[in-house]
């Protein structure tokens, strides 16, 4: 039986899970893998914070130095977030000639390239499966399983916290806030769930996601991003009568050169098998040249679908055969021959306060005409001359004549307010 030696950085929601993997399930590890997985340390920033895990405290520390120092230490794991001191302290380890693992799905987004060049000139081994989509094995399917395809698109639900809110919202008619709180009592939720909410924790997963499925660099700074917290209620219960349920998707596209990146609110069709993918669990559905459609479902946050694939990442990490460095050029600068894409085409929902007299409805039609963006319905409910809400859904149009469209209509005398406008996605 090989013993490897492991120090964790973080024992909070996910660290804390992989403690309990290695320690509870030590002989069936054992077992199937010939491996005695050691943690011998355990760094925290207080070593005298009360704890909901059991486990001898001789292991914590709050100096990363010995961490570093001690050369019995083959692989550590970092579950502390943020990018400083994450970014330094994951370096500091690989110039050392351990191997990295990380759940830090920001540190990998933003610093790839300084992480990927350690980990290649030291020869160890950077693992980051539980960065994307908590317990779904989606990095290893691309690294290992989809060589043989070229990869059209990506539809993810990559945030477990967002679309939590959104399912309880839908199903239960939660209010935003009060789904919001539960999911951070379950620990969905980052530390600041702006990231969150706001889409950017969706950013940092396409980013990685996007690269290893497209093999270039997708910068997170080239994807469009809208989080959630401007959906309201009436949209949910419109959405559902036209036949749509609301999910925050990560959409990735590539044709040519040209890539198209984007996290938003989006209708999908309630038939779709991304639209019963609710609650914390994610779900990625790839297109390949030559598999066709494929969609990975699984719990995408939490402590033990997360330490799922962290101890998957650190069994790998024990084999140097398994280590792998990206074979685009991994730089910070985005490759010339790259185009991205802001003015992608797709269906939209918009949702306008006005007031209910004669002229109108054709105004706001002609609006739309002018700026080639073509009406699918119309449907007012009420009948308020001071004001009725008017949901209109478009054809496929183009992300910059919908924007030109939506100023020109503020304008329109009877226009009294856009209240929302959500993408449509018809045709995943
Ligand atoms: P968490 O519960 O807040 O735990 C963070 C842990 O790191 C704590 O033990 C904390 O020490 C320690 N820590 C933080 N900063 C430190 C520093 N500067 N020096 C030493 N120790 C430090 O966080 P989490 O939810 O487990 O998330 C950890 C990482 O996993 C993040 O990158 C997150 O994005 C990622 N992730 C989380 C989930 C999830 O469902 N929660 C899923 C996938 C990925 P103290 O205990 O002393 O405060
Ligand atoms: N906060 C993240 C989420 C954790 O809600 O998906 C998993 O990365």
């Amino acid at each position: 039986m090989k013993t490897v030696k492991i120090a964790l950085l973080g024992i909070g929601n996910v660290g804390g899970g992989v403690y309990r993997i290695l320690n509870e399930d030590k002989a069936s590890i054992g077992h199937r893998e010939g491996l005695a997985c050691e943690i011998k340390y355990v760094l925290v920033r207080d070593v005298n914070k009360p704890r909901d895990l059991d486990f001898p405290k001789s292991l914590l520390t709050d100096d990363f130095n010995v961490i570093l120092d001690d050369d019995e230490i083959e692989i550590v794991a970092e579950f502390m977030g943020g990018i400083h001191p994450a970014k330094e302290y994951m370096i500091e380890c690989m110039k050392k000639g351990k191997s990295v693992v990380t759940a830090n799905k920001e540190v990998i987004a933003k610093h790839w390239p300084d992480l990927n060049r350690a980990a290649k000139e030291n020869g160890v081994g950077l693992f980051f499966e539980p960065s994307v989509a908590g317990g779904i094995p989606i990095l290893k399917t691309l690294w290992t399983s989809m060589q043989g395809n070229d990869i059209e698109s990506i539809y993810g639900i990559i945030n477990g916290t967002t679309n939590y809110i959104l399912s309880r919202m839908t199903d239960e008619g939660l209010t935003y806030e009060a789904a919001l709180n539960d999911a951070k009592k379950l620990g969905y939720a980052e530390p600041d769930p702006t990231n969150d909410v706001e889409g950017y924790d969706a950013t940092y997963k396409l980013s990685i996601l996007a690269s290893l499925a497209f093999h270039a660099k997708v910068p997170v700074e080239k994807i469009y991003v809208e989080g959630i917290s401007g959906i309201s209620p009436i949209d949910i219960d419109y959405a559902k009568e036209l036949g749509y349920v609301i999910k925050l998707l990560a959409i990735g596209k590539k044709n040519g050169e040209t890539i198209e990146v984007r996290v938003h609110p989006t209708m999908i069709k309630k038939t779709h098998p991304l639209a019963s993918v609710n609650g914390a669990y994610n779900a990625v559905f790839i297109k390949g040249s030559a598999v066709g459609g494929l969609m990975l479902y699984g719990q995408g946050a939490g402590r033990m679908p997360t330490a799922s694939a962290a101890v998957s990442d650190i069994i790998s990490a024990t084999n140097p055969a398994n280590f792998k460095y990206t074979t685009f050029e991994n730089t910070y600068e985005t490759p010339k021959c790259l185009n991205f894409k802001n003015d992608w085409e797709c269906g939209y929902y918009i949702r306008v306060s006005v007031h209910d007299r004669p002229g109108v409805l054709a105004s706001l039609a002609a609006v739309f005409g002018q700026h080639m963006v073509s009406i699918q319905s119309v449907i007012q409910t009420g009948q308020r001359e001071d004001q009725v809400p008017l949901r209109i859904v478009t054809h496929l149009a183009k992300e910059q004549s919908v924007k030109q469209t939506i100023e020109a209509i503020k304008a329109l005398d009877g226009v009294i307010q856009v209240d929302s406008l959500i993408r449509v996605e018809d045709d995943i």
